[in-house]
């Protein structure tokens, strides 16, 4: 596997060549006319904090520089009508309106994301009265747990926004996303994804509190040291189905502590707390997943009172700390993500390295020293395509902006 390394003289380059290409197939599949316009939504990566956004707690995601880029503009025919670059064997997709009658139809694949939020945006009360031709491309890589759905719902947000001048802020782009996501396309996914790639900010990572949606913008300073994922490649069956389950023992198991004493989330507790009343909860798997809950918010919280110190090594101890805890209490890592995170741990110059995003496959996350990179991508590669059979793929990331009109 190479490892993607970029200049921003070349990554300016190459976005110049995307646009054209994309504005030429643009012209081929809805045909000329009006320019369409430009917009981007990020992928993102969360540093700590995982499987707390539904728990009430806090995460510290970052938006990536990689994403979807949309070209958009309103249509005579009434349409909906959808085109990605990346699903090219699907074709065209028309969808006849309106919008508030949208169902999700699973032959409609990946167009169930951009259909969900317009239906989303229909039950807020906005009214979409005109049919759109919108193309999409992302170079996230797909089904990797950088969260390349969330990319595609929030872009078509911005494009609607724009569009059909709807004022709604980016915070409301995050919550209609995550409602079109759960209601539309059945996952309950908490709000972390959508609200880092509406809200992101370049060079930053986002401290979110999900319990009250406060925020703040956390300087990624890592002197000497970049972030670099690490994607296992596994496919990821039956994720969906697993990340609702835990999210439903974390609900079996507050709702057994709120008996005895009143609280409203998991991300109330802090350590000391929840082990006074664990008893409480019967089922020791529930047990298990809540103790992850309460410890990874307390981590997290730590974590980034760390960075604040410009203590990067706490920092990564925590992160490793995290993926213990998401590999035995949470049990949503498997060998894949463990060989990536326990390989890296080995390595010269990691200061941590953690499995990030929902799990059961998807991408570590690491910190590494500048000079250390090379030799980390070799020696965890090898070792991952020894032990597994297939290789991983590496991406040094730039953290970027939130999503935009170009
Ligand atoms: C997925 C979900 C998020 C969050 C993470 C786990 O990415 O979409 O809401 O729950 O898993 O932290």
């Amino acid at each position: 596997s190479t490892p993607i390394k970029s200049s921003a003289a070349s990554d300016v380059y190459k976005r110049q060549i995307m646009q054209t290409k994309m504005r030429e197939e643009f012209a081929k599949i809805f045909g000329e006319g009006r320019e369409p316009e430009f917009y981007f939504a990020p992928g993102r990566v969360n540093l700590i904090g995982e499987h707390t956004d539904y728990n009430g707690g806090h995460v510290f995601p970052c938006a990536l520089s990689i994403g979807t880029y949309a070209l958009a503009r309103k249509n005579d025919c009434g349409k909906m009508r959808f085109y990605s670059l990346n699903f090219t064997r699907f074709g065209m997709l028309a969808v006849e309106g309106p919008a508030n009658e949208f169902t999700n139809v699973p032959a409609d694949n990946w167009c169930n994301y951009p259909k969900g939020v317009m239906w989303a945006y229909t039950q807020k009360g906005y009214t979409i009265d005109s049919g759109l031709d919108i193309l999409y491309y992302g170079n996230i890589p797909n089904g990797s747990g950088l969260s390349s759905s969330a990319s595609i719902e929030v872009a078509t947000a911005v494009i609607l926004n724009d569009q059909f001048g709807f004022d709604v802020d980016m915070v409301e782009v995050s919550k209609i996303c995550q409602f079109s996501e759960n209601k539309f396309n059945g996952v309950n996914c908490g709000i972390m994804d959508q609200f880092a790639i509406a809200m992101g900010k370049a060079g930053h990572a986002i401290f979110l509190d999900t319990a009250d949606l406060s925020y703040t913008y956390a300087p990624l300073e890592l002197t000497g040291a970049k972030i670099v994922i690490a994607c296992s490649n596994k496919k990821r069956g039956l994720a969906d189905s697993k990340y609702n389950e835990r999210r439903n023992q974390c609900e079996t198991a507050l709702a057994q502590l709120q008996a005895v004493k009143p609280i409203n989330s998991l991300g109330e507790l802090t350590e000391e707390e929840f082990d006074a009343i664990a008893d409480t909860i019967t089922d020791p798997v529930n047990r298990k997943r809540a103790k992850h809950a309460v410890y990874e918010n307390q981590r997290t919280i730590r974590a980034v009172e760390a960075l604040k110190n410009n203590d990067i090594a706490l920092f990564g101890k925590l992160m490793n700390e995290s993926h213990v805890s998401l590999r035995d209490d949470y049990e949503v890592t498997g060998i894949e993500l463990d060989t990536l995170a326990e390989t890296a741990w080995e390595q010269p110059g990691v200061i941590g390295s953690r499995m990030t995003g929902a799990g059961f496959g998807g991408c570590t996350v690491s910190i590494v020293e500048d000079d250390k990179i090379d030799a980390f991508i070799e020696n965890v590669g090898n070792v991952y395509k020894d032990k597994i059979g297939y290789a991983a793929d590496f991406y040094v990331v730039t953290v970027g902006d939130g999503a935009h009109k170009m």
